[in-house]
């Protein structure tokens, strides 16, 4: 502002006296208003080029170019209606475009400190948040951020076991993986169903209400983590089945899933605890250490790690093969693992899905492998229980690529204009 109006009072100056020094005759009459029509015109052009309110400068210069000559042209004969409307409109137009520059401003800032709070260690974090006159405590937490740290210690809390060989306390132990009917009786079923549900069995990573998942979920997830984690890993009692996942290069990852999906049902059906071994998807320098090329570099592991390296012993061992204590994925046909039979212990819960698929007016109660799809969403969700730190932070960092920008846009809507100054 300051600069602009100085501007025009030199500008004006020098127009005065020109129009000064031409004003006396007609011929020069016509070049004053050609000057001035040249003057208005490159200011109108470098106010639409600069967002600077020159137009002040253009009524002044304009009315003094008409004070001796009637011009037809409807603009300069007519200031109070167009022009004036021009002049209102750039002067919101030039509180419109600072405010929006300096809202970009600030987005761009907060955003820059999520990222680095997001991408640096602590220190250089901090060292960055003060070089842009920032502190942690100055700096609202972005919303779609998950504690990683946190998190994955609260979960690794729930997933082991007391030391004193207690369950976790979720789950309501009875001593032995159940020996209910496996009845497919759906009078039979729904009794049981019901029990189950009432008694509060409930793995902390099935969130919502039973309607909302699918049938007998917390029952099985919760059996699920109870085969996968026997008490003693060195009961000789215990076999084990140990499964690379595919890695044919055709084989995508939901190829893998399934397959594993399979494997994890044959463990069941034999009463074997499933160790999971070479991931070719974790073979990268993301996942240190231990975790290098295994599930456990993006989920929690299977099955506890003394169960692992009972089994990777067990495979050492010439008697546990012989006694089919211990197998691998060769010894099972993939006509097993593809298009194996799906547990049974459960008996028949898909017949209980809600029908949402509609088909010519009339809703799909029942279709072709709707056992295995079942059972492919329980595997999973099993072996998906819980996020590592690792996979916690490339979500945190898929999030923030993917909406930070406009999440920055709308916590700073909600912080008013004040900040960053407190
Ligand atoms: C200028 O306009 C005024 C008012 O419209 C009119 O009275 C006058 O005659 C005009 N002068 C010339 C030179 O056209
Ligand atoms: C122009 O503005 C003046 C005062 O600002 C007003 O009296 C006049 O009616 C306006 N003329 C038109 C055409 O709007
Ligand atoms: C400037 O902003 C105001 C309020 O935000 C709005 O009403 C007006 O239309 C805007 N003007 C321009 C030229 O964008
Ligand atoms: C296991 O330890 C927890 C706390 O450490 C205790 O509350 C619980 O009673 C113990 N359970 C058994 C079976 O000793
Ligand atoms: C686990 O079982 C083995 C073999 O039965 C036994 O030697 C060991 O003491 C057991 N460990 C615990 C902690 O009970
Ligand atoms: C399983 O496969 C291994 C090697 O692939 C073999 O040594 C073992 O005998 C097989 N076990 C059975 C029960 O087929
Ligand atoms: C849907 O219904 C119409 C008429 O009842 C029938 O001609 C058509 O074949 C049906 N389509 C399917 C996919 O069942």
């Amino acid at each position: 502002m300051e600069v602009s109006s100085s501007n025009q009072k030199t500008i004006e100056r020098v127009v005065s006296q020109r129009a000064l020094q031409m004003g006396s005759s007609f011929p020069c009459q016509i070049c004053v208003v050609g000057f001035l029509c040249g003057v208005c015109i490159a200011s109108l052009f470098i106010a639409a080029l600069t967002s600077f309110g020159t137009f002040e400068f253009g009524r002044v210069s304009l009315s003094m170019g008409i004070t001796p000559w009637n011009s037809s042209s409807n603009i300069i004969s007519d200031p109070n209606t167009s022009i004036e409307l021009k002049e209102t409109e750039r002067k919101q137009d030039y509180d419109n475009n600072s405010r929006q520059e300096q809202d970009g401003h600030r987005i761009a800032l907060l955003y820059s400190a999520w990222s680095s709070m997001l991408r640096e260690s602590s220190d250089v974090a901090d060292e960055f948040l003060r070089s842009v006159g920032l502190s942690r405590s100055t700096l609202p937490n972005a919303p779609y951020l998950e504690n990683c740290k946190l998190s994955s210690e609260l979960n690794r809390r729930l997933d082991n076991q007391a030391k004193n060989e207690s369950f976790p306390p979720w789950v309501s132990w009875k001593g032995a993986l159940d020996t209910h009917p496996a009845s497919s009786s759906n009078e039979q079923l729904k009794d049981f169903w019901h029990q189950e549900t009432s008694k509060g069995s409930n793995p902390p990573w099935i969130t919502g209400s039973d309607g909302e998942n699918y049938p007998l979920t917390r029952k099985v997830q919760r059996d699920l983590w109870i085969h996968q984690h026997p008490m003693n890993c060195s009961d000789p009692s215990l076999r084990f089945l140990v499964a690379d996942w595919e890695t044919l290069p055709g084989f995508g990852i939901g190829a893998q899933f399934a397959g594993m999906c399979g494997l994890l049902a044959i463990a069941i059906r034999e009463k074997r605890v499933l160790v999971t071994n070479y991931y070719n998807r974790a073979d990268h320098e993301g996942c240190k250490g231990s975790s290098r090329s295994s599930w456990a570099c993006y989920f929690f592991p299977e099955t506890s790690q003394e169960c692992r390296d009972r089994a990777f012993e067990l495979m050492r061992s010439e008697d546990a093969w012989a006694k089919e204590i211990v197998t691998v994925k060769q010894n099972y046909t993939s006509k097993e693992i593809w298009a194996g039979r799906i547990p049974r212990r459960w008996g028949n819960p898909w017949s209980y899905l809600q029908p949402t698929t509609e088909i010519n007016g009339s809703l799909i109660t029942y279709h072709r492998k709707i056992d295995r799809r079942w059972w492919r969403a329980q595997a999973l969700r099993y072996l998906m229980r819980y996020r590592t730190e690792y996979t916690c932070g490339l979500m945190n960092e898929a999030r923030h690529t993917a909406f930070g920008k406009e999440a920055a846009e709308h916590v700073l809507a909600s912080l008013g204009r004040d900040w960053p100054k407190v």
